[in-house]
């Protein structure tokens, strides 16, 4: 029997799940920590305000404060823009990808725009793994507000008890419980667990783990 059991669709987070944004080869690691940070939290800022700006745009103004907080760096916002939807899949991922979807349906749903999911995915040669790619823009709001994950309900057709969302964000995977559904953490990383929001279904260190656990 295994672990995780009854799963029809899973659904993936994006950045820092599948992609590696935090790959050191294309920026310095202060300047990558320090943007993704200030990308989120614009993205948590806008979503309290009521208010909206598309995922390139935060993610823009995310590079020129790094910029401005690492003068030294000289980071080229044009370069940067660019690696980002060119990010390399962790290694895990492609094995994993293919153990699970084996019998089941995959998605992708991210704050990523639309069109740069689809560049991602076809950049990484993972684009046939997946039936729907779906994001946050659809709804002008951001995860984890419970709109984004009702999407992947809606979207893939499946029953809640049938559907597992994964992330390696450990924010993303208590909001995905905090809005019902069931979740696994990817946790690369070794943080220790989020103490708000809802609580994964599974813990695991990559998605070949997280394939096992299904099996
Ligand atoms: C994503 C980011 C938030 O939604 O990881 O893909």
């Amino acid at each position: 029997m295994p672990h995780v059991a009854d799963v029809d669709t899973v659904v993936f987070d994006a950045y820092g799940t599948l992609f590696d944004i935090e790959d050191e080869n294309w920026a310095p690691a202060d300047v990558v920590r320090t943007m993704r940070r200030k990308q989120l939290e614009y993205t948590w800022l806008l979503s309290l305000m009521g208010d909206y700006q598309d995922f390139p745009t935060l993610t823009r103004r995310a590079i020129e404060y790094a910029k401005a907080l690492y003068d030294e760096y000289n980071v080229d916002v044009e370069n940067v823009m660019r690696r980002l939807v060119h990010l390399q899949a962790f290694p895990d991922v492609e094995i994993g990808l293919k153990r699970l979807g084996d019998g089941r349906r995959l998605a992708i749903l991210s704050n990523g725009h639309p069109d740069d999911l689809e560049q991602l995915c076809i950049h990484a040669g993972l684009r046939a793994r997946f039936e729907w790619l779906i994001s946050a823009h659809e709804v002008r709001i951001y995860k984890p507000a419970p709109a984004v994950y009702r999407l992947a309900l809606e979207r893939t057709g499946t029953p809640r008890d049938r559907l597992l969302f994964v992330s390696a964000n450990s924010w993303d995977v208590a909001g995905a419980g905090a809005s019902g559904l069931r979740a696994a953490w990817v946790n690369r990383t070794g943080d220790p667990p989020q103490p708000v929001g809802g609580e994964p279904e599974v813990v695991v260190r990559d998605l070949e783990e997280l394939a096992a656990e299904l099996e």
